[in-house]
């Protein structure tokens, strides 16, 4: 960090960031909390926060939950008042500045993802409606598809080489339109999630040698887990199906040679989802699949997680889109950083309180 002063890194900051001493009072906001708050850093300093902010504000209660255990806490979806104006959507970071003299830093950071599950959620029942017709139309093409297979196994039969390269062509590109219709299936899928507590490390490890054996025999892995995490609450068939579209997009992404793939766990005890009517859930257990491979074009990078966005010539564009259903309906957040030689995306999931594991995970 040497050569960088504290002022420009302070100032560089493209969130608002407010510092609050210990008697909850405004001791620094940087330029985008200067421009969030349309007040001036010397107008906001030594005020109390509860002036901006609200008597109730839920900033402060994150701010009090990283003070009283001394750890960094994360809250997602939080609407965040100031003053009179309409609140926004933000997820608060709160972390202790142990050389300030006990201050918190408080980072805003505006949601883009999370809001869009937030958005994905009021849509459920659009998105039931829809998942109903695709499972539908699934089974209505299915039938077809093996009556064209079928009959151009026979006609195989009495045919010359050259023709036989045809009903090759007819049984490949219904084979095709066959896989479609399983991955349009899966979406549709409207069986309800499971919750039960399961070990993620073996769900991880499953995907990793199928992957390995299959779509990712081009790359190698570097698992780091975290073996003392408690077990997982949810669904570890639908869970696999995270991890293995996580995977294969980044298999899919990484050249023939060099590639990486690293899957971590790890156990973060201060993140946790504000959930409508003021209840808020833990979500301490973190994944993360990285791979070195080009990352997301800036271009894409806010849309991936809708169907149907793909890069790919053969891709349906509804990988992530499952991810993050299946995410969302486990009460959890998935996010993705990317920049080129490094793409993460991180996957919140709320644990057990069980320590039992059941046998099926
Ligand atoms: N790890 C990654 N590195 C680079 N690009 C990625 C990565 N993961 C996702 N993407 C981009 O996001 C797009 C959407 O991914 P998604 O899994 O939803 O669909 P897809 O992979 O294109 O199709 P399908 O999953 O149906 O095969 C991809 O086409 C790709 O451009
Ligand atoms: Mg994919």
């Amino acid at each position: 960090m040497s050569g960088v002063s504290f002022d420009a890194l302070w100032s560089a900051i493209p969130y608002p960031a407010f510092i609050v001493a210990p008697d909850d009072s405004i001791a620094g906001a940087n330029p985008s909390a200067e421009e969030f708050g349309s007040t001036s850093e010397k107008q906001m300093h030594g005020k109390p926060v509860d002036y901006y902010l609200g008597a109730n504000s839920v900033v402060m209660e994150v701010v009090r939950q990283a003070r009283k255990n001394d750890i960094p806490v994360t809250q997602y979806n939080v609407m965040v008042g100031w003053l009179g104006n309409v609140p926004t959507l933000q997820n608060v970071h709160a972390v202790p500045m142990r050389e300030a003299c006990d201050k918190i830093l408080i980072l805003l950071h505006p949601q883009g993802r999370a809001a869009k599950m937030d958005r994905s959620l009021t849509h459920r029942s659009a998105a039931r409606s829809v998942s109903g017709m695709a499972a539908m139309l699934a089974h209505e093409i299915r039938n077809p598809l093996a009556g064209i297979s079928g009959a151009a196994q026979l006609l195989e039969m009495g045919l010359t080489d050259a023709d036989r390269e045809l009903t090759g062509l007819i049984r490949g590109e219904a084979e095709r339109i066959g896989s479609l219709v399983d991955r349009v299936e899966k979406f549709g899928d409207l069986r309800p999630t499971q919750r039960i507590a399961f070990n993620i490390h073996d769900v991880l490890d499953r995907t990793r040698r199928s992957a390995q054996a299959g779509f990712a025999n081009h790359v190698r892995f570097r698992e780091d887990f975290d073996p003392s995490l408690p077990p997982a609450l949810g669904d570890p068939d639908q869970m696999l199906q995270v991890f293995q579209n996580l995977m294969k997009n980044a298999a899919e992404a990484l050249p023939p040679t060099g590639g990486l793939i690293t899957v971590t766990t790890a156990f973060r005890p201060g993140v946790k989802l504000s959930r409508p009517g003021g209840r808020s859930e833990s979500l301490p257990l973190l994944v993360v699949i990285g791979d070195n491979g080009p990352g997301i074009p800036d271009s894409m990078v806010a849309d991936i997680f809708d169907p149907f966005v793909s890069s790919k010539v053969n891709g349906t564009g509804l990988g992530l889109s499952l991810v993050s259903k299946i995410i969302s309906d486990h009460g959890g957040v998935v996010e993705c950083e990317s920049r080129p030689g490094r793409t993460r995306f991180l996957v919140r999931l709320p644990i057990s309180r069980d320590e039992q594991v059941s046998e099926e995970g």
